[in-house]
C-alpha cells in the first residue's frame, strides 16, 4: 500500500490541494489503484514558504506542487511504488 499525504492546512489549501487531491482521486479511479493507494490529508507540514502545496508520496516529501504536476508525478512516483509494493 502506497500512502499520499496532502497537506490541507490554509496556504496549500489555498493553493490549490483540493484540486490536487480530486486529480490523485480521478487518476487512482482511471488505474484501479483504490485499493493500493490511500490517500490522507494532513494539517500544516510546515513547508508553506516553499510555495505550491506541500505532500508526501510514502516518505518523500514535495514541496511547491501544482494541479499540473500530478500526471507527471502520478507516472514517475505512483504508479513504480504501486508495483513495487505489489510484488
Ligand atoms: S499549509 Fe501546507 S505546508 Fe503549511
Amino acid at each position: 500500500m502506497v500512502t499520499v499525504q496532502i497537506c490541507v492546512g490554509s496556504s496549500c489549501f489555498l493553493r490549490g490541494a483540493p484540486r490536487i487531491i480530486d486529480k490523485f482521486q480521478e487518476l487512482m479511479a482511471e488505474h484501479g489503484l483504490s485499493n493500493r493507494l490511500i490517500l490522507k490529508g494532513s494539517f500544516c507540514l510546515e513547508q508553506c514558504t516553499k510555495g505550491g502545496v506541500t505532500l508526501f508520496i510514502g516518505d518523500e516529501l514535495l514541496t511547491g506542487v501544482g494541479y499540473e504536476d500530478i500526471p507527471v508525478l502520478f507516472e514517475s512516483k505512483i504508479l513504480p511504488a504501486v508495483k513495487d509494493v505489489s510484488r
